[in-house]
């Protein structure tokens, strides 16, 4: 079993976590003879060996500690990190959405600081095997002792290999051996066609991305194959709680933006997506589209025939006026014309009139 995953009484070589009376965590590696010093006083290494996970233990001066083993999510979010790493509620949704079970054959590219290759190694079990390819060498060491770190060891079924996963996907795995790609890379449309490859039939590409642009270039990229599923998209928010009594409530700070998950599933060679029936893309203009904007989709009233008959007598009226030279009936006119800067503009024109009670301004 790997040292991170561990149960039972502490062993020594088992790292635990020790948080303080004001919630400080700090994680030490039980060595027999070894003293963990802080200064509020120091504690045998000697008084937790033995004691079950949960433990509380107090140091020479009498100040208590919890002793926990860290689960993964602690580990990942306390190791050194080159690159950026998914965060663990990315991760989980990662694993579902890509389907990462036990036994299964999964890429993943770039490693980056190693917090992904954790959890895809939790989840594809010691009858799985992981290939997780990255560019720079220095990250990809990290990711190497980030992971033999909580493991105790390099897992057997674990490769790393240097390089752009496009050029060295197709050396690592036959076409048709991958049951799932899962791609955490500022260009991920770079990669398609060497995934594609790899990936078996049904087999599912996830990408995680970090900007709506990324998001539509590689949905793009993934669809012009004619290779996949309609990709489909989603983020993960979490928002957390402070739960203390009738103090229940939103906590104040949370992580809101990290990434885009995208997803889609490799047809068969030659198997081409049957037409689906869809409502039309917003590119297009549907009848629906036009009536949506007409003044009564937008709740302005219409002027009736009549009432419109109506004005346009008015109107006339006015003219004819106007035209004989009748002063007042011009100022009049103007007045209704020219719209007054206090009142809002009207969307359907008007003329002031006493039998126009309904119609609309
Ligand atoms: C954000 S980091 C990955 C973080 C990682 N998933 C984790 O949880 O720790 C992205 C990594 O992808 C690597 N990378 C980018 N493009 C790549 C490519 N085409 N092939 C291999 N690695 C690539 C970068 O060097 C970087 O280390």
């Amino acid at each position: 079993m790997s040292r991170g995953e561990a149960s039972g009484p502490f062993r020594v070589g088992d790292r635990v976590q020790l948080t303080g009376p004001k919630g400080r965590m700090h994680t030490i590696t039980l060595q027999p003879g070894a003293l963990f010093h802080s200064h509020k006083g120091p504690i045998a290494h000697d008084d937790l060996i033995g004691l079950p996970d949960g433990s509380v233990v107090a140091n020479q001066v009498g100040i208590e500690y919890l002793a926990l083993r860290p689960l993964l999510s602690d580990f990942v979010m306390s190791m050194p990190r080159g690159a950026a790493i998914v965060y663990p509620k990315d991760a989980a949704q990662i694993l579902a959405q890509a389907d990462v079970f036990p036994g299964a054959t999964v890429v993943e590219a770039g490693v980056g600081s190693g917090a992904l290759s954790l959890w895809l190694l939790r989840a594809i079990g010691p009858q799985g095997r992981l290939l997780s390819f990255e560019r720079r060498e220095e990250f990809a060491d990290v990711a190497r002792g980030n992971v033999a770190t909580f493991h105790g060891e390099d897992p057997a079924n674990w490769s790393i290999t240097l390089g752009d996963l496009a050029q060295a996907l197709p050396e690592q795995a036959p076409a048709a051996s991958v049951d799932r790609v899962v791609l955490d890379m500022l260009a991920p449309w770079e990669c398609v066609d060497a995934v594609s490859t790899a990936l078996k039939p049904g087999g599912v590409l996830l990408c995680y991305v970090a900007t709506v642009t990324q998001l539509s270039r590689v949905a793009e990229a993934i669809r012009a194959t004619g290779w996949y599923t309609d990709p489909v998209a989603n983020e993960t928010m979490v928002r957390g709680w402070h739960v203390q009594g009738l103090a229940v409530r939103p906590d104040h700070r949370m992580i809101a933006h990290t990434g885009f998950l995208l997803t889609a599933r490799r047809l068969a060679p030659g198997a081409e997506l049957p037409e689906l029936k869809r409502r039309p893309s917003k590119t297009e203009f549907s009848d629906e589209d036009f009536e949506a904007w007409t003044p009564g989709a937008l709740g302005e009233r219409s002027v009736s025939d009549k009432s419109l008959r109506k004005r346009v007598r008015a109107a006339d009226a006015a003219a004819r006026r106007s035209r004989e030279g009748d002063g007042s009936a011009a100022a009049a006119d103007h007045g209704a014309a020219e719209p007054d800067a206090a009142q809002p503009p009207a969307r359907i024109e008007t003329v002031e009139h006493d039998d126009h009670a309904g119609d609309a301004r």
